[in-house]
């Protein structure tokens, strides 16, 4: 193989898959075991109580599937709702579209609404479905208090576990709808989730073993950073990233205030400079993994994710390698002058690590 990772570290700053601490790489190395014998019921078991509070639900159902975000999609769909269902959808970006296709080919019938969502969603008797993937465990989430029926999220994500592990949780009026619903489903199926669930074994199938110690020790470290400590720890993040955005003279893709994201900034490029390169570049020079902007907006912007096991001087190298790629292709930036705004709203911002006060 040849060799391509430079030394030191990666400074991964893609939106996802994101950094594994070592705590849970340490957790994962490890044989594989009989899912059968007791040991492995017994860690499911707190996994499954424990994985109940990123959702912020004491009600809710969860199950850990062996998939993707993607797979998560198709479990909430297929598992509540039957051909010819209609879906109001809301098309807000790449993922959305990517969820509204997987709708439509699932033979649901969608309406895609492309404004913002409206206020009075909570009043409704439809199923509350809500892509969680790039929020769950970093953002202010709450499965119960605001009436969610299903939240899905993918492990690569705010938990920083390896990619492999979806997780949904059902509220009991999913759990009800999936009583009837008849999309087909097998491997999806949440009532053979919930059959083994009552004989106390709980998998219908093989998990990975070390995706269950990774959750078990990625669960344990947010908890002892605490939850909304994680969650001030990405509003934080997320400021001092846009304020490196605005020194650079650059603006959010985002473009109203109130849709900020503290998981993930898009940074618009002017015309002349194409995204991409900025993104080849600074993998190429500076060890810097930044995300392409998708589709749409492909070579127009590029993205820097600020989620997951991450914290402030991580960023300030990552927001330093932008600057110097910045000037390498042309876009006239004065270097230090993103850091400098950051550093100076993360000086005055950044709490003690509240295991060390
Ligand atoms: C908001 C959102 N939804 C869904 C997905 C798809 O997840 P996956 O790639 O794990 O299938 C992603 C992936 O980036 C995402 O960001």
């Amino acid at each position: 193989m040849d060799y391509v990772y430079g030394p030191g570290r990666n400074h991964l700053f893609v939106p996802g898959p994101v950094n594994i601490p070592e705590q849970v790489i340490r957790a994962m190395n490890r044989n594989n075991e009989d899912y059968r014998a007791p040991a492995v019921p017994a860690l499911t078991k707190t996994l499954l109580e424990d994985v109940k509070k990123i959702f912020k639900t004491t009600s809710g159902t969860p199950f850990l599937i062996p998939t993707t975000g993607t797979g998560a999609w198709e479990s909430a769909l297929t598992n509540t709702l039957s051909p010819g269902d209609r879906i109001v959808s809301f098309l807000i970006g790449q993922f959305s579209l990517l969820w509204i296709d997987q709708q439509q080919r699932l033979n649901f019938n969608v309406d895609v609404v492309e404004s913002e969502w409206g206020q009075d969603h909570y009043q409704h008797p439809a199923l509350f479905l809500v892509d969680g993937v790039s929020s769950i465990c970093a953002l202010d989430f709450r499965m119960d208090e605001w009436g969610i029926d299903v939240a899905l999220t993918g492990s690569q994500k705010a938990l920083s576990l390896p990619t492999g592990m979806g997780i949904v949780c059902a509220s009991a009026k999913a759990l009800k709808a999936s009583k009837t619903a008849k999309s087909v489903r097998v491997f999806f199926d949440w009532n053979d989730y919930l059959k083994f669930y009552k004989l106390g074994t709980y998998w219908p199938y093989t998990p990975s073993i070390q995706l269950l110690y990774g959750l078990r020790a990625a669960l344990d470290l947010i908890f002892e950073e605490g939850l909304d400590n994680v969650i001030a720890r990405h509003a934080r993040l997320g400021q001092a990233t846009r304020l490196a955005v605005q020194a650079w003279g650059l603006k959010n893709c985002t473009q109203k205030e109130e849709w900020y994201s503290d998981t993930v900034t898009a940074v618009v490029v002017p015309s002349n400079i194409d995204s991409s390169e900025i993104v080849r570049r600074a993998w190429k020079r500076y060890n810097l993994s930044l995300g392409l902007g998708l589709n749409k907006v492909a070579g127009k912007v590029f993205r820097i994710g600020h989620l997951g096991h991450l914290n402030e001087l991580q960023l300030l190298g990552c927001l330093a390698g932008v600057e110097m790629v910045l000037k390498d292709v042309g876009y006239p930036v004065k270097l230090g002058s993103g850091v400098a705004a950051a550093s100076a709203y993360l000086q005055n911002s950044t709490p003690f690590i509240p295991s060390r006060i």
